[in-house]
């Protein structure tokens, strides 16, 4: 078989020599240009995107693998989303990696990629850019930090942050402690451990079955990381080899499994949106309705923060994901294939669990139906989700007043001014936070209570927004409303004072307020601005699609494949 490569690297020609002559500066010897696999190694490592931070000792290993098999391996390093401090907010520039990505490989001699991933959008983005590529790919996630230990206490990433910041505005934390937990919470290299959208989205690559058994959990930090990496260095030249393309791997029963392993670890929300891209990038036909149709009866087995109570490392030992698949039995497609040749099914048969307070046996589970609702009615006609294992039972039903704000920072200004007219059976609505909105989807759906609840010892309340929240958020949330403010949904046309109606049971969320009248606010609603002229901004804010659609940026969706285009001299 004739590899890509070969068109740059097997010539004896003028542009032959220019391929091999530029690359042997970096000390290759010329039996490297033999025709052999060329694998990429798309590297989000970044020293501001922390979770990444030792990607490059990782990538040594994977090349390691790749020598070992055969391969050539070539380090690339992609644009990497750092998500505790990029602005406004990492998911605005998601589709802008995949575009790196997808056309970092197009545009060079690659036969085969390994794509690094950790912290949140890296996973999706790469994923995305892979997938319109449509080469043999295989995803190494980075691995969870180990535990956070604050005074004898394990605590979580994220899920800490929230609950400590909030026991400091209701006056039950000091500054003191609150800051000493800082060190205290993210103490060695990885990812975020609680199961939020990073490791949400490890075990997603590792149900689809695009990363090796054992991916999700490993610590960030265990040397059996860097083993992985190696062994996945090795069968990425064989994938090549065996022509096993992403398409193979990434088909429909895939994507079921992703969601049904989703609500079998109490994963995060941020997992419907990404999934729902990348099917669409490599052709499979996945909708908002496939997360609530497949979730249904999706038990949630792993007792994590912050749907339970451990971490990723204890996830680890318990046995990880194989033993939640093993679990999971009929309600996994075992079919389906994976990156080292074998089924899903084949892969977990004998998994072994070795903590049952960690990983929960089907037949008496951490919570029943864990998938995520997906909702309807006239406030999200093309649908919003909540993630009933966060959500508080008794405000699954529920009927309030909305207390509306109309951005971010209208609702900063406003959230604890002791006049506000709220109470604990308010609805807070915030608007104009969508991929268009914001722009960019930000993870700011799980609103702080107003101080004067909290104080009262109120600690949730129903909250509906076209944002996202972050997978280590808690609460009864409704998330990702379509249309969105921004482009005239009728959240745009909320007011205080409206009522509102949440049956989760249903599936139900609805605005009771006439279509008269909703048609008499329309008439007087414009759209803002574009939050710019030019740039990036510009182009995301033009195309990209709303939450029910992945927001991708609509001339994205599907693949180009990976044809060699013509020579540039
Ligand atoms: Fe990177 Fe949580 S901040 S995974």
């Amino acid at each position: 078989m004739k590899l890509r490569s070969a068109t740059w690297f097997g010539g004896k020609d003028r542009d032959g020599f220019i391929h091999r002559s530029w690359m042997k500066n970096q000390g290759h010897p010329d039996h490297l240009f033999d025709g052999r696999p060329v694998i990429g190694i798309c590297n989000t490592w970044s020293e501001l995107t922390p979770c990444n931070g030792h990607f490059r000792e990782l990538a040594d290993h994977v090349k390691r693998g790749v020598y070992e098999a055969g391969g050539f391996p070539l380090e690339v390093p992609v644009m990497s989303l750092g998500e505790t401090l990029m602005r406004p907010t990492t998911m605005l520039f998601r589709n802008l990696v995949s575009m790196d990505v997808e056309e970092t490989i197009r545009a060079n001699p690659i036969d085969g990629v390994i794509l690094l991933a950790g912290c949140d959008k890296t996973t999706p983005a790469l994923l995305m850019g892979a997938a319109s590529c449509n080469l043999p790919s295989l995803m190494i996630s980075g691995g969870p930090m180990l535990n956070g230990k604050f005074r004898g206490e394990d605590i979580g990433s994220g899920t800490a942050v929230w609950r400590f910041s909030e026991a400091v505005r209701s006056g039950a934390m000091d500054m003191c402690d609150f800051l000493d937990a800082e060190s205290c919470q993210s103490r060695s290299a990885g990812h975020c451990m609680t199961m939020g959208t990073a490791s949400t989205m490890a075990s997603v690559v590792e149900a689809l079955g695009i990363g090796l058994t054992t991916n999700a959990a490993i610590p960030a930090v265990d040397a059996r990381r860097a083993r992985l990496a190696h062994l996945a260095g090795s069968r990425i030249v064989e994938m090549v080899r065996e022509d096993l393309r992403m398409s193979k791997i990434l088909t429909r029963a895939a994507f079921e499994n992703a969601i049904r392993v989703v609500g079998a670890i109490g994963g995060s929300t941020n997992a419907v949106i990404h999934l729902l891209a990348i099917a669409a990038r490599i052709g499979v036909d996945l909708s908002l309705d496939d997360w609530d149709r497949c979730g249904r009866a999706v038990p949630c087995l792993v007792n994590l923060m912050p749907s339970g109570k451990y971490l990723m490392e204890d996830f680890y030992y318990a046995g990880g994901l194989p033993a939640v698949m093993r679990e999971l039995g009929g309600l996994i497609n075992g079919d389906a294939l994976t990156v080292n040749g074998k089924t899903v099914g084949e892969n977990v048969a004998n998994a072994p669990c070795y903590n049952r307070d960690v990983i929960k046996p089907i037949n008496d589970p951490l919570k029943t139906d864990s998938g995520l609702a997906v909702l309807r009615g006239n406030l999200c006609p093309d649908g919003a989700i909540l993630k009933p294992s966060a959500a508080t039972p008794s405000l699954m039903q529920h009927r309030g007043r909305a207390v509306v704000f109309e951005t971010i920072e209208d609702f900063h200004a406003r959230v604890d001014d002791p006049d506000l007219d709220v109470d604990e059976s308010s609805i807070l609505v915030l608007k104009n936070c969508g991929p268009r909105g914001y722009p960019g989807m930000p993870e700011v759906g799980n609103m702080a209570l107003p101080k004067k609840l909290l104080q009262k010892g109120v600690t949730d309340m129903v909250r509906i927004s076209d944002a996202r929240m972050s997978g280590t958020a808690y609460g009864t949330v409704v998330l990702h409303v379509a249309p969105e403010a921004a482009v005239g949904g009728n959240l745009a046309l909320v007011q205080s004072g409206d009522e509102i109606e949440l049956d989760v049971a249903t599936r139900r969320l609805h605005l009771d307020v006439s279509d008269a009248e909703l048609d008499r606010r329309r008439a007087n609603w414009s759209p803002a601005r574009p939050p710019a002229d030019r740039g990036y901004y510009r182009l995301y804010h033009d195309h990209v699609l709303q939450a029910d659609r992945g927001a991708d940026l609509d001339f994205l969706v599907g693949a180009s494949g990976t044809e060699v285009a013509r020579e540039s001299h």
